[in-house]
């Protein structure tokens, strides 16, 4: 029988049961649905539509069917059509008439909605701080590489030398920026939809402020029919955890290109690389591959979910149902991506001979000669023409750049020393740059930054007493 039996002369049709039913994903909600009914019950005791009997009848059976669901021995009803009507259905076995009053005042509106706030809130949370791991583990590498560098490239064409350091903090800022606003989602997310009822409120006299408080929520909600068909803050996450895969992708894309034989910067360890059915030789970096395959997927839950909201009236319509799935999944995903690709890159053995080796050619430092020009009072694009004359010189004729660059009368030996390997990445001083100094500024930032988002995080525990 369903919550709903009331008004119906026949049982649901299995097709409709079928297409409809959200118990099978929305179980993941079972402790926010128990934690929203005991603020509920609070609500309604301080109302004076239970009295401390029942009141204490609720809190032991809500006790018991949570000891339930954590113990799996909780048994599902097939008429159990999602988590919420599971959940109130065995307080009323347990509590009895009790228990049939726990839903008073309240509709699966307002429920489901403070619900996904709850779990959004929590596992958003547990997001923030494996991307502070992840970013903590990029700054251990950038301290292990110290003055190592690599070719720096854009357009995948090698373009000056910088620190590998420089090159990992890099990948380290964009976290910290996914870190940042997941804080913000979960700021803007602390109001708590309780009370909103179906959509218009309730005629009962509960305060959402009450609820909302126990549930450790900032505020109540301003608008009962904003409360129950808002699902922004879905959205939102789905935007945060689409782009946490993107840059997971970027740095997942660098590995498979920097572990081929071409490349070969970077050697995996074997427990965190996958080998052939057929080729006994292979060792792929499949951790970096699914990075890089499973943002298609996170994006296609934010398009989808966007897509699902786009043309739908207030207030709540079921199609809101649709939220939990791709929620579910994106967080999933991109909790193990970030868990796995900080055990490769921990794992991995970076190569900086070879990175060296790579950055080894005299082109790259082609602009620092064009600065040196400019330091002599040069103007920078007479200089730039100079410097390019002599590459295509020296690439036309096989002639050594250092040898053309002794031999001219504007640069000379002084200006052939900048060609050496490892001084040009000396040489970038400024703010940001990849120069060994400022790359080190840049380091005691990075961890001043990290230190402050881990008290950020310790700070985001909401002190719910619900
Ligand atoms: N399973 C539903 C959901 O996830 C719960 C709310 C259903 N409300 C309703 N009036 N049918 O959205």
């Amino acid at each position: 029988m369903t919550l709903w039996h009331g008004r119906f002369s026949s049982e649901p049709s299995a097709e409709l049961w079928e297409f409809t039913e959200s118990l099978s994903f929305d179980k993941a909600l079972a402790l926010d649905d128990i934690a929203g009914s005991r603020a509920h019950l609070a609500g309604l005791e301080r109302a004076g539509m239970l009295d401390a009997t029942e009141a204490a009848a609720l809190v032991a059976a809500l006790a018991q069917v949570e000891a339930e669901l954590m113990g799996e021995t909780f048994s599902f009803e097939p008429s159990d059509e999602d988590i919420h009507t599971a959940i109130e259905r065995r307080v009323t076995e347990i509590a009895g008439e009790a228990g049939a009053k726990l839903h008073t005042g309240r509709s699966r509106n307002d429920q489901v909605a403070t619900d996904m706030r709850l779990f959004t809130r929590r596992e958003m949370t547990a997001v923030a701080a494996r991307i502070l791991q992840l970013a903590q583990t990029l700054g251990d590498l950038a301290d292990e590489a110290k003055d190592a560098y690599m070719p720096g490239y854009t357009h995948m064409q090698k373009a000056q030398p910088v620190l590998f350091a420089h090159h990992l903090l890099a990948h380290g800022w964009a976290l910290s920026r996914d870190f940042d606003r997941i804080l913000s989602t979960i700021d803007r997310m602390d109001v708590s939809p309780l009370g909103a009822g179906a959509l218009g409120g309730s005629s009962l006299p509960l305060d959402p402020g009450y609820t909302a408080a126990l549930l450790g929520f900032g505020a109540p909600f301003e608008n009962s029919l904003d409360a129950v068909s808002d699902r922004d803050f879905i959205a939102e996450a789905l935007f945060d955890l689409s782009l946490v895969g993107v840059h997971l992708s970027r740095i997942g894309e660098e590995i498979v290109l920097w572990s081929t034989e071409e490349f070969a910067f970077v050697r995996l360890d074997d427990a965190y690389s996958t080998g052939s059915s057929m080729l006994p030789q292979k060792k792929n970096p499949d951790i970096a591959e699914l990075s890089r395959g499973k943002a298609g997927r996170l994006i296609g839950h934010l398009t989808g979910f966007l897509a699902t909201l786009k043309g739908l009236p207030l207030s709540y319509n079921r199609d809101l149902q649709e939220d939990k799935e791709p929620l579910f999944d994106s967080i999933l995903q991109v909790s193990r991506g970030l868990v796995a690709v900080r055990g490769m890159l921990q794992s991995a053995s970076f190569d900086y001979a070879r990175m060296r080796k790579a950055a080894e050619s005299p082109y790259l430092c082609a602009v620092d000669l064009a600065d040196f020009l400019v330091r002599a009072g040069m103007p920078f694009r007479k200089a730039h023409a100079v410097v390019g004359g002599l590459v295509r010189d020296s690439i036309e004729r096989q002639v050594p750049l250092e040898e053309l660059v002794s031999a001219h009368p504007l640069l000379g030996e002084d200006a052939a020393r900048l060609l050496e390997p490892g001084e040009s990445v000396k040489l970038r001083a400024t703010r940001g740059g990849s120069g060994i100094d400022a790359v080190k500024i840049q380091r005691g930032r990075f961890v001043e930054r990290l230190q402050l988002d881990a008290k950020r995080l310790d700070a985001l525990q909401p002190d719910a007493i619900a």
